[in-house]
C-alpha cells in the first residue's frame, strides 16, 4: 500500500500534475520523520518495481532528456558550465582528477584527510609531480602539490552526496578555478570586490583567504545565481560578503563604500569554451561563432576597463573557463594599453606549465589551463597589479 502510495505520488509530482518534490516531503500524511523514515525504507526494497511502474509510464525517456536540468537543480547551479565544474567530464577531461577544496572556514585540511582515512580512503600525502594524480586509483587520495587545502581523488569519484560536502565543510571545485582566489591573495581585514560573482565557488575561496575579516562585495545581475549563491555562502559559512543584485558597469568606484577596494576579481561571463563537455550538451558550444565571441569580448574589455579605474585599487585578478585568445590575452592587452605604466602582469606561479599565448610582451606572465597539460578543465588567469610610482 505504501509502495503503490508513493508511486503514484511520485508519478504525479514528475508529471506536475501535483505539487513538488518538495511537496511530496512534506505532504501532511507523513506525520513524523520515522513514518517518512519507514516509508523509503519500504519504498527502496521495491525500487525495481517502482521502476518497472516508471518505465511502464514512458518516464525513463523524459527522465533521460530532463537529466542535464535535473543535475543542475540537484547541484544547485543554474548553467551547464558550472555543472561541468562540479560534474563528471566526458572526453580527455575524464581524466581529470575530481578536486576538492576543503573550506578552511569550517574545517581543515587535516580534519578533513582523517575523516576520509576513517571512511576506508587511502591517503598518500601531498603529490609531488601531476604524474601522481594521473595515477590515482580506486579509493586512494592525495593533497595537491599547489593548492595547501585542496584534496585530488580519482575522477570517477562522487562526492556530491557526501556529508562534509553537504555541511559546507567541502567545495567540489576544479583546481584551476582555485587559482583565481589564490592568486589575488588578499590578506585578512582587507576590502575585496567580486565583480561577476555567482553561483559564488570563488567568493567562498576569497572569504576563506580572509578568514571572514574584511569585506567582500560580490556583485551579480542575475537574480538566480544570486539566490543559489546566497545558499551556498550561507552553508559555508560565509559571514563577510554583502551580496548586490547589479550591473558592475554600473557600480561607481567614486562610491565612498568602495574607498577601501584593493583587491578585485573579476571572472565575468565567457564563452566556455574550456569547459570540456560542454559539446556534449550544446553541439557547437565549444566553438563560439564570431559574433558571440565579439559579443562577449567587448563586455569583457568594458568590464576589466571599468574595474582598474577604482581608485584605491592594487591588485587584480582576471579569469575565464574560455580558451579564445579574444576573451583573454586580447582582453588583457587592450587593458594594459588603456592605461600605459600604470599596470603590470604580475609574474606568478613560474613553474606554472601552460603559460599565456605570446600575442603581446609579457604575456607569457598570464596563466593558462587544460586537461592534457594541468590535469584540470581548460581556464586562463591573469594577475594584474598597479605599478607603484617612487617618490
Ligand atoms: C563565469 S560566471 C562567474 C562565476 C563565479 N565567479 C564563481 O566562481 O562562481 C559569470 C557571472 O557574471 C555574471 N554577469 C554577467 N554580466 C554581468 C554584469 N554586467 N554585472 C555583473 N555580473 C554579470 C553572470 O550572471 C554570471 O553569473
Amino acid at each position: 500500500m505504501a509502495l503503490y502510495a508513493t508511486a503514484a505520488t511520485v508519478l504525479a509530482a514528475v508529471e506536475g500534475r501535483r505539487g513538488s518534490i518538495k511537496g511530496l516531503v512534506y505532504a501532511s500524511r507523513f506525520q513524523n520523520v520515522k513514518q517518512l523514515y519507514a516509508l523509503v525504507c519500504e519504498t527502496q526494497r521495491y525500487s525495481a518495481v517502482l521502476d518497472a511502474v516508471i518505465a511502464g509510464a514512458g518516464l525513463l525517456r523524459a527522465e533521460k532528456k530532463l537529466r542535464p536540468h535535473l543535475a543542475k537543480v540537484q547541484r544547485r547551479v543554474s548553467r551547464n558550465e558550472d555543472l561541468l565544474q562540479v560534474g563528471a567530464r566526458p572526453g580527455t577531461a575524464s581524466q581529470v582528477p575530481r578536486f576538492v577544496r576543503v573550506n578552511t572556514l569550517k574545517t581543515s585540511p587535516d580534519d578533513a584527510v582523517d575523516y576520509f582515512k576513517r571512511q576506508g580512503f587511502s591517503y598518500q600525502g601531498r603529490a609531488s609531480s601531476l604524474g601522481e594524480l594521473r595515477a590515482l586509483k580506486g579509493k586512494c587520495f592525495l593533497l595537491d602539490p599547489l593548492l595547501p587545502e585542496l584534496l585530488v581523488f580519482p575522477a570517477q569519484t562522487d562526492l556530491h552526496d557526501h556529508p562534509l560536502y553537504r555541511a559546507g565543510h567541502l567545495i567540489l571545485q576544479d583546481k584551476a578555478s582555485c587559482l583565481p582566489a589564490m592568486l589575488l591573495a588578499p590578506p585578512p581585514g582587507s576590502h575585496v570586490l567580486d565583480a561577476c560573482a555567482a553561483p559564488g565557488n570563488k567568493t567562498s575561496h576569497l572569504a576563506a583567504l580572509l578568514r571572514n575579516q574584511g569585506k567582500i562585495f560580490a556583485f551579480d545581475r542575475d537574480a538566480g545565481r544570486l539566490a543559489s549563491m546566497a545558499t551556498l555562502l550561507a552553508r559555508a559559512g560565509v559571514s563577510c560578503c554583502e551580496l548586490a543584485e547589479e550591473d558592475f558597469l554600473a557600480v561607481s568606484p567614486s562610491d565612498q563604500r568602495y574607498r577601501q577596494v584593493q583587491y578585485i576579481l573579476l571572472d565575468p561571463s565567457c564563452s566556455g569554451s574550456g569547459m570540456p563537455g560542454r559539446s556534449l550538451e550544446e553541439p557547437g558550444a565549444g566553438t563560439p561563432s564570431k559574433a558571440r565571441l565579439q559579443a562577449l569580448a567587448g563586455f569583457q574589455q568594458r568590464a576589466l576597463r571599468h574595474a582598474l579605474t577604482f581608485p584605491s585599487l592594487r591588485r587584480l585578478v582576471y579569469s575565464t573557463c574560455s580558451l579564445c585568445q579574444e576573451e583573454n590575452e586580447d582582453v588583457v592587452w587592450d587593458a594594459l594599453q588603456q592605461n600605459p605604466g600604470a599596470f603590470r602582469l604580475a609574474p606568478v606561479l613560474p613553474s606554472w606549465p601552460h603559460r599565456g599565448l605570446g600575442t603581446f610582451p609579457g604575456a607569457e606572465h598570464c596563466l593558462r589551463a587544460s586537461p592534457e597539460t594541468t590535469l584540470t578543465g581548460g581556464f586562463f588567469v591573469a594577475v594584474l597589479e598597479r605599478v607603484e610610482v617612487s617618490r
